[in-house]
């Protein structure tokens, strides 16, 4: 499993850094690096630098000195200067980042902190990994004592989304959805945590999740996990449910081997509602959140679903299964029901890598939200704001809802393609909705960022862990509304 750096704050640098970096900005280089002996201007005219986020400049005759540009002071420039100073010093044991001539608001220092440690994630197999790797980050500033507590919650907030890429990235052999229940149950010890295996599954109706899982050798779980953090009686129950497919074949609708590749991603959205809790948990948040990852493995077999067979994910709703490969709104719609008849949720939140479709409309970078709720659309733009984990809000077209009748169930799993409708994240969204019994719901598609092919700024190649810093920054805010 992965392992972050150490980083700390200090008041001054220590006497004998590897690295030392020193930040330049727009029009102002000679002033914040005026400590260095050296001609920094004529150095930054010659190199072009203009201090734009995350430029780095090496200081010729000076292995130990970097300049690094910070941009516009704004969170995302810092996150993004951050995280190229990572990938830079990666190989270095440890690096020094004097910060003492600059004023960084603390969503800003936030910002910095969290793309050191997200640029400085890296998770491998090899047998005989580097040795050199990145230990010890120290930022230096005028009052570390006062900044302690932004780098504890980026700590919280990075750990947990560490933790969500170590998820995504293990091996969909190693992955079955008992060792995610598992996973889950370590880190969530001390919580409230309920790991429900197939038989339990069986017994109080789990359809959904069964049905897809029932393709392979190795059953699915549910886990249902609770941080209390609202005062007894008061505050709202906020539940994140997680499609947790440890891989998705297709099942007996597979999918071809290019489309297969990246499916161990499929249980990103369970991983992010996991880590959310524990980062809501570690950060004691006044607010009560539980976590419903439905875990299943879509596999092909002789006791796969077929398509064409009725199902009754939880609450007995019954769905004819016309394509086996859409099978996360399957254990999705047994987590929503669940979340709505048992729970009692206030709020629901889905997240899941849900539709190829989704992807094809919004690239790589940005997540679908859907949700009827235009209040919650907003809170949860304004934290996609903050935190610059993108979304955009997509439509709960209501013309489209007759794609997904049935001549023998109450629904089918996917859109009538007699209807020509395209526009498949948008049925699966409406698809989703029938299982909310009407209660505030979002559903985040994350088919797109919740995986990268490369390392671009705080985003490393691989399981992204999208989700966890837009979540708790949102639930940050819930909390702080009572
Ligand atoms: N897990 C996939 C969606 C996906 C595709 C996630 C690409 C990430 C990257 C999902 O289960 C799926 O296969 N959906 C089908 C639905 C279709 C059969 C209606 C799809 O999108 O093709
Ligand atoms: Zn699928
Ligand atoms: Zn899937």
């Amino acid at each position: 499993m992965a392992t972050l750096p150490s980083l700390r704050l200090a008041g001054e640098p220590p006497a004998a850094p590897t690295v030392l970096v020193v930040p330049t900005r727009p029009g102002d280089p000679v002033r914040l690096a005026g400590r260095v002996p050296i001609d920094v201007a004529g150095l930054l005219e010659r190199e072009k630098a203009k201090g734009a986020a995350g430029e780095l400049v090496t200081v010729p005759g000076e292995r130990r000195l970097l300049l690094l540009g910070l941009g516009d002071l704004s969170p995302g420039a810092l996150r993004k200067s951050g995280a190229a100073l990572a990938r830079r010093a990666k190989d270095e044991p440890d690096v020094t980042l004097d910060l003492r001539g600059v004023a960084l608001k603390d969503d800003a220092l936030l910002g910095l902190v969290e793309g050191l440690l997200l640029g400085s994630y890296s998770f491998t197999r090899k047998s005989n990994p580097k040795a050199r790797a990145l230990k010890a980050l120290t930022v230096v500033v005028k009052a570390p004592e006062r900044a302690q507590p932004v780098v504890d919650r980026a700590l919280a907030v990075v750990g947990a989304v560490a933790v969500a890429r170590d998820l995504v990235n293990t091996p969909p052999a190693e992955k079955s959805p008992a060792w995610l229940a598992r996973q889950a149950g370590k880190l969530l010890a001390g919580l409230e945590v309920t790991v429900r295996d197939e038989k339990a599954l069986a017994a109080e109706g789990w359809g959904g999740t069964l049905a897809v899982g029932m393709g392979s050798s190795r059953p699915p779980r549910v886990v249902e996990a609770t941080y209390r953090g609202a005062p007894e009686g008061r505050g709202r129950h906020v539940v994140l449910v997680g499609k947790g497919i440890t891989f998705d074949t297709g099942g007996i609708s597979i999918k071809p081997n290019a489309s297969m590749l990246t499916m161990k991603m499929d249980m990103g959205g369970a991983a992010a509602v996991l880590a959310t809790v524990r980062a809501v948990a570690d950060l004691r948040l006044p607010i009560t959140v539980t976590a419903v990852a439905c875990l299943a493995e879509n596999m092909p077999s002789g006791s796969a679903q077929r398509p064409g067979d009725v199902i009754r994910p939880y609450g007995g709703t019954t769905v004819e299964v016309l394509n086996t490969d859409a099978e996360g709104r399957l254990v999705l719609a047994d987590g929503l029901a669940y979340a709505d008849k048992v729970l009692d949720a206030d709020v629901v939140v889905d997240v899941a890598t849900l539709t190829g479709a989704m992807p094809v409309a919004l690239g790589a970078k940005i997540a679908g939200l859907f949700t009827p709720d235009d209040a919650l659309a907003a809170q949860l733009e304004a934290a996609s704001a903050a935190t610059g984990e993108r979304l955009w809000r997509m439509p709960l077209c209501e013309d489209y809802r007759t794609a997904l009748e049935s001549q023998t169930a109450d629904l089918r799993n996917i859109g009538d393609p007699r209807l020509k409708l395209q526009g498949g994240s948008i049925t699966a969204a409406l698809f989703l909705e029938a299982f909310t019994g009407g209660r505030p719901w979002v559903h985040l598609d994350i088919a797109g960022p919740g995986w990268y092919a490369g390392d671009d700024d705080e985003v490393t190649k691989g399981g992204t862990g999208y989700g966890v810093r837009l979540l708790v920054r949102w639930l940050e805010g819930l909390a702080k509304k009572r």
